[in-house]
């Protein structure tokens, strides 16, 4: 096969290529409580669970006899070209997962040249991460009811040459999670969020002393923000040259606003199932929301991929790139750094399977997949 991505690791060790099996053994290698912050979503779970059965309504329609020897999965995004249309979702909290946290996680993506998009809540600073890898890297920002705060994070972002700041709209304070609560777990305040506010000159200055205690009740303070609005997205394009993009869109009615007020992208995503229940998939809600975008900025898309398929179906349903979440996590909880870089050379090799299969030698042709729904 001549495809354009010279990229792939050819495997030796045996890693599961299952998600399940990923998700089984993730859960026999975690404490409990670890696992289950992981695992779970937002009240009854059942946004959680539809995220993932939903797909298997969507069926796409192959197309044959198309010359599929050369395959090219690159996109362009924010004027960059990429390799693939796969980025790692922000996830906070990885410590816990792993030592390595982030930096396991951002040296593996590198091998791809797949974006990382690095959580407020990371366990490393801004400054460590950048200097981990040369892949491309993005600010996912939980917007600081304290401004300085938040500025100060995002200008953080933009001196150590991270190239987009992904403002998460969904999260303005935590959702019902019952199984957290039942653990009477905290990852925030074991410690394991805060590898960029203890550096922050902006946050420290706010706190009542240095205590521990002190930096974690500041730093959950800070992150709920229930006043968040529209016109924030205003002061925030005063204050950074990089592309904004909002992430936890599912009416296109706020995908409309978001053109409106000029972000640069929008994430369909209901943060997997972990903040809101009993709403919409997020598969479901993507084509409604990429007709009312009309191909004006970029839609990407999250919650429920699981495999390269699960991906390719959501470009075929208009998205123009994927975030990868859980299934990256449980991989570094198995193998650490090369956990990860193996799941993303199996995923990268699946998704490209299924192009061929498709009968789809671009991204640009894998929009154009028809695809029926049950
Ligand atoms: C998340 N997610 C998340 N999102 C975000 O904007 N900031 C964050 O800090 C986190 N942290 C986080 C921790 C854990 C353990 C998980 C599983 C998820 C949400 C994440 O970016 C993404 O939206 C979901 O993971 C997508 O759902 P699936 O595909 O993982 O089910």
């Amino acid at each position: 096969l001549n495809t354009s991505n010279d990229n792939i690791v050819q495997t030796t060790t045996k890693f599961p290529y299952r998600f399940e099996d990923l998700e089984r053994i993730a859960k026999h290698t975690l404490a409990e409580n670890v696992f289950s912050y992981i695992y779970s979503g937002a009240s009854a779970e059942n946004t959680l669970q539809k995220n993932n059965s939903t797909f298997h309504k969507y069926n796409m329609i192959p197309r044959l006899l198309r010359d599929v020897s050369k395959i090219d999965m690159s996109i362009n995004l924010f004027g960059k070209q990429l390799p693939t249309p796969l980025i790692l979702a922000p996830v906070g909290v990885l410590k816990m997962v792993n030592e390595m946290g982030d930096l396991a996680v951002v040296k593996a993506a590198e091998t791809f040249n797949l974006p990382f998009i690095q959580s407020t809540v990371s366990s490393f600073s801004i400054e460590e991460v950048s200097q981990a890898s040369s892949n491309p890297k993005w600010f996912q920002l939980y917007w600081s009811k304290n401004l300085d705060v938040t500025f100060n994070m995002v200008n953080r972002a933009e001196q150590a040459g991270y190239e987009a700041i992904v403002l998460t709209i969904d999260t303005v304070t935590l959702g019902w999670r019952e199984s957290d609560l039942h653990h009477g777990f905290s990852p925030l305040a074991n410690g394991y969020g805060q590898g960029i506010w203890e550096s922050d000159t902006a946050f420290l200055s706010s706190l009542r002393d240095g205590s521990q205690n002190a930096m974690i009740e500041g730093i959950i303070d800070n992150i709920n923000f229930p006043s968040l609005q529209w016109q924030h997205i205003v002061e925030l394009k005063k204050r950074t040259h990089l592309p904004i993009i909002l992430k936890g869109i599912l009416h296109p009615d706020d995908a409309l606003l978001a053109l409106q007020y000029g972000v640069d992208g929008i994430i369909v995503s209901n943060h997997g199932g972990r903040q809101l229940d009993g709403i919409i998939p997020s598969i479901n809600a993507l084509p409604a929301i990429v007709k009312a975008i009309d191909g004006k900025i970029p839609v990407l898309f999250d919650s429920g991929i699981r495999r390269g398929n699960d991906a390719l179906k959501a470009i075929a349903l208009g998205a123009d790139a994927v975030l990868i979440g859980r299934p990256f996590v449980y991989s570094l909880a198995i193998g650490g750094e090369e956990g990860v870089r193996q799941f993303l050379s199996n995923f990268i090799q699946d998704f490209q399977t299924n192009m061929i299969l498709t009968g789809v030698c671009s991204i640009k042709e894998a929009k154009e997949i028809h695809i029926v729904r049950e």
